[in-house]
């Protein structure tokens, strides 16, 4: 019998890729005009570049510390300013973004007249999310959040982005972990694709994430217990109590990344929380590039968050890198603390 040629490659095209996705979710937005999709396809580019680096940090000189100490009083890490470099260098010739705001970047970054067509979005971004766990090969990642201007015309301002989550049209994370995923949302469900180094393309492996209504994973710095509001420790002491009506008592889990403890939480289910607390009453994490884009994912898997008493996407800004306190995840758990932090915790 004839030799059977020897298979040459496997056509297994995986099927959806995450650009094909993206043009197809553009439908669900009458007015957007391609723009859009060349916006968010930019912004894969750059999850693309970075995870290069990321994939390569041991080797290069891109580890520890730059020296300096951005706005937000905290050491810069090397690979948070070159990925910030690089999501400002993906963004601001798309002819689509106006402007753009950022974890390391004390001010807005108006993008000159002559690059933009249209303009009608901002791009709010935490380029490296996780940074203490840069060079100890934890799980990193990068947090993004698209609004609308406000105004159709004139100057983009620090106004145009201080905007509650609800109004944002498009936020998503890239976790650069054991594979590299990009998750996102448009309002219309979550999607999660994951890189095929081999061809550099995103294609879909998790379609219409749902998040577990409860589930049995806590996630919180136990650290800072001494200097917890007395609610938040009473609601961590019931979830460690026996009680298997409940599946309680919960794992306690916490990579130290926001990106890597949400997204475990969002596929497994459970709750993670980063309370105010009496030192730091607003808490640490910022609302408009780690809150409410992952505010706007959970919900839309149907979860929940809140800062202990409001829905995160409904808390009118007032900062550019204001902080609240982040309670995120499954909704029966995020309800549980939200009873606890609101009565005092009985
Ligand atoms: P970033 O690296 O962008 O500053 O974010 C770090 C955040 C977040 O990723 C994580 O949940 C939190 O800091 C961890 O803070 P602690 O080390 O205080 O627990
Ligand atoms: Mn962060
Ligand atoms: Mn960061």
């Amino acid at each position: 019998m004839q030799q059977e040629a020897a298979a040459v490659g496997t056509t297994n095209f995986k099927g959806m890729t995450l650009e094909r996705h993206i043009r197809e979710e553009e439908r669900n937005h009458p007015g957007a005009r391609g723009l859009f999709t060349r916006l968010v396809t930019q912004i894969t580019l750059a999850a693309k570049i970075i995870n290069a680096e990321v994939n390569k940090a041991g080797l290069v000189d891109i580890l520890g510390l730059t020296g300096e100490v951005n706005v937000q009083g905290e050491e810069v890490q090397k690979l948070d300013e070159y990925a910030n470099d690089v999501m400002r260098k993906a963004l601001d010739h798309t002819g689509s973004v106006a402007a753009l705001a950022s974890e390391e970047m004390e001010d807005v970054y108006v993008i000159p007249g002559e690059y933009i067509e249209g303009g009608e979005y901002v791009v709010l971004y935490d380029p490296l999310d996780g940074s203490s766990n840069i060079d100890v090969n934890v799980s990193i990642g990068s947090i993004f959040s698209i609004l609308r201007r406000k105004g159709e015309s004139g100057p983009t301002e620090l106004d145009d982005f201080l905007q509650p989550g609800v109004s944002q049209i498009c936020a998503g994370y890239v976790i650069y972990g054991s594979s590299t995923m990009l998750v996102y949302t448009t309002g219309n469900g979550v999607d999660g694709f994951t890189l095929d180094p081999s061809v550099g393309e995103f294609f879909l492996s998790h379609p219409d994430i749902q998040i577990p209504e409860r589930g049995k994973i806590y996630s919180i710095n136990e650290g800072n217990s001494s200097k917890w509001d007395e609610s938040t420790s009473r609601y961590i002491t019931y979830l460690k109590e026996e009680d298997a009506e409940s599946g309680r008592p919960y794992s306690g889990r916490y990579i130290g990344s926001l990106v890597a403890d949400f997204h475990r939480n969002l596929l497994k289910g459970g709750i993670f929380l980063y309370p105010g607390d009496k030192k730091n009453p607003s808490g640490k994490l910022r609302l408009l590039y780690e809150c409410n884009p992952m505010s706007f994912i959970v919900e839309q898997a149907g979860g929940a968050a809140s800062d202990g008493h409001r829905r995160i996407m409904e808390i009118q800004p007032e900062k550019l890198h204001q902080r609240v306190p982040f309670i995120v995840g499954s909704k029966h758990d995020v309800a549980d603390a939200i009873r606890f932090m609101s009565r005092g915790g009985n």
